[in-house]
């Protein structure tokens, strides 16, 4: 697939099909990925694949853990809590926050008093949005966090490109890394690994809403500077 094609095309996907996803293609695309840059080629990504059995344990256990309240425990301070916007975030970057979510709820016919349904929808996400495949990316804990963030996100961004050249969807996800603590008894998560994200991988309901609405794109004179 042409890669301006793979660019524009490719979009996070919250609705799959229940089709298993076989492991050379999955080793393909992890391999593939890696061909990002990194700071002095350092490649400090690591990768702990969760399907099957596994996966519906964890799968499970984020589901309650998220019912029972338990506030998200991430191994990374970048990654960003749900529904405690920092006051810290610029109002430019907040409000796009908020209307991401909006327009994704929105999609979905959940209006802004629904309680449930927004329940229902971040069940879901806290469900990895039923992906039979959930890839968590991370690095050494001995590594500075900055440039190895940076280098994991072009390695999360090769993933998902190729992924989608390859047929299939992903969605990075923050919620993904929320309760590490809980993966690490049931997924084979080395002692100096930290998470970063969870990437949901499989192949994407075409039909459904969720991978269908229109995505916003703030102007390039609102971010780029001098042009
Ligand atoms: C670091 C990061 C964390 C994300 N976490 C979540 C998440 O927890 N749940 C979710 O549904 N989408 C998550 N996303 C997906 C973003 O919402 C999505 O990339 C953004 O809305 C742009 O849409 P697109 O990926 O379809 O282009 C995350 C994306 C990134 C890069």
């Amino acid at each position: 697939m042409d890669l301006q094609q793979a660019m524009t095309e490719r979009r996070s996907i919250r609705a799959y099909q229940d089709k298993a996803v076989s492991p050379d293609i999955l080793r393909k695309i992890i391999d593939r990925a890696a061909k990002a840059p990194s700071a002095g080629n350092t490649q400090p990504w690591e990768v702990v694949v969760a399907q099957g059995t596994a996966l519906e344990t964890v799968r499970a256990e984020s589901e309650r853990l998220f019912l029972d309240g338990v506030p998200a425990k991430a191994d990374l301070p970048n990654v960003f809590n749900v529904g405690k916007l920092s006051d810290a975030w610029p109002e430019q970057l907040a409000t796009r926050y908020q209307d991401c979510g909006r327009l994704i709820l929105g999609t979905l016919g959940i209006e802004r008093g629904d309680k449930a349904g927004r329940q229902a929808f971040y069940r879901a996400m806290y469900r990895f949005f039923e992906a039979p495949v959930l890839l968590l990316v991370g690095f050494n804990k001995q590594m500075p966090e900055g440039y190895a963030m940076f280098d994991l996100g072009l390695f999360a961004q090769n993933l998902c490109l190729t992924a989608h050249a390859e047929g299939l969807g992903t969605c990075i996800m923050a919620v993904g890394a929320f309760y590490p603590e809980m993966m690490r008894t049931k997924l084979p998560i080395p002692p100096h690994l930290q998470i970063g994200v969870g990437i949901a991988l499989g192949y994407p309901d075409n039909e459904a809403p969720i991978n269908r609405f229109e995505r916003q794109y703030a102007p390039l004179e609102e971010w780029v500077h001098g042009l």
